[in-house]
């Protein structure tokens, strides 16, 4: 069966793809900051539960090194802080702005580089090809949609957007397909109650777009109901 990486699995958004992934009999390492306190990820069939903060580099190496000759067929970046919610024309903490920039832009470029091995192994394995990086941006980054305010956030979207569009053309040849997608506004912790989709609908919608997804569509940017949404 194949295998997904994912990161930020213990709760919202990627809580709910890992249950699914698992569901459909994937090989699943879920990676989440605090596993003693990941009760139910740890209750999933099908998982093992590996502790990772995105942001710990030589820790994402490590997890590297530990799964050294695993073939990896999805890497799905999926954990995101949101920083600070400061309105237009305000940024209250600049500490804050640069932690949003390492975790939503930069840790999962440092993953998909550390991975590309494996996920190598998983594109020679299998000869029709298929290995996947699949990050989870927000419509947020789109700089043709800005609607202002949250600079870090939107920041840190865009630069996801632009290191990702990168990365595919350049693992095109290679035959690993590399998106990015916006998982609706979700009621999770950082969406809010008010929010539009609850994560069942989300993550039924990016799963259907992630297995859907063919090389010659590497390098786009999806809403989870399958739509391009613009740079
Ligand atoms: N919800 C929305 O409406 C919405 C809209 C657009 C895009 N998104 C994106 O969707 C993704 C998932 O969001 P969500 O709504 O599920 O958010 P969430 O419920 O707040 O969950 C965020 C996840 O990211 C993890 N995380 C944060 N910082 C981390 C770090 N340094 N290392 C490892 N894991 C870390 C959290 O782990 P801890 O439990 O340890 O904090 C948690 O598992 C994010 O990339 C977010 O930007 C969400």
């Amino acid at each position: 069966m194949p295998t997904l990486l994912i990161t930020g699995a213990n709760r919202g958004i990627g809580l709910e793809l890992t249950k699914r992934y698992a569901a459909d009999g994937w090989t699943v390492i879920a990676a989440c900051r605090e596993p003693q306190s990941a009760t139910t990820l740890k209750a999933i069939r099908g998982v093992s539960v590996e502790a990772l903060d995105v942001t710990d580099y030589t820790a994402v190496d490590k997890l590297a090194q530990t799964y050294d000759g695993t073939a990896i067929d999805l890497l799905l970046n999926n954990a995101g802080i949101y920083g600070h919610r400061d309105g237009a024309l305000k940024v209250s903490d600049f500490d804050t702005y640069l932690q949003v920039l390492q975790v939503n832009s930069v840790a999962p470029m440092k993953l998909a580089l550390a991975f590309l091995p494996h996920l190598k192994a998983a594109q020679n394995r299998n000869k029709m090809g298929g290995a996947k990086i699949a990050t989870i941006s927000s419509r947020m980054g789109s700089i043709a949609e800005s609607g202002g305010g949250a600079y870090a956030y939107r920041a840190s979207k865009a630069a996801i957007n632009a290191g990702m569009h990168n990365l595919a053309l350049d693992l095109k040849s290679s035959g690993i397909s590399c998106i990015t997608l916006h998982p609706g506004w979700v009621k999770t912790d950082m969406g809010g109650a008010g929010a539009d989709i609850d994560v069942a609908t989300s993550a039924a919608g990016l799963k259907q777009v992630i297995d859907g997804l063919a090389l010659k569509d590497t390098g786009k940017f999806y809403n989870y109901d399958g739509g391009e949404i613009p740079w």
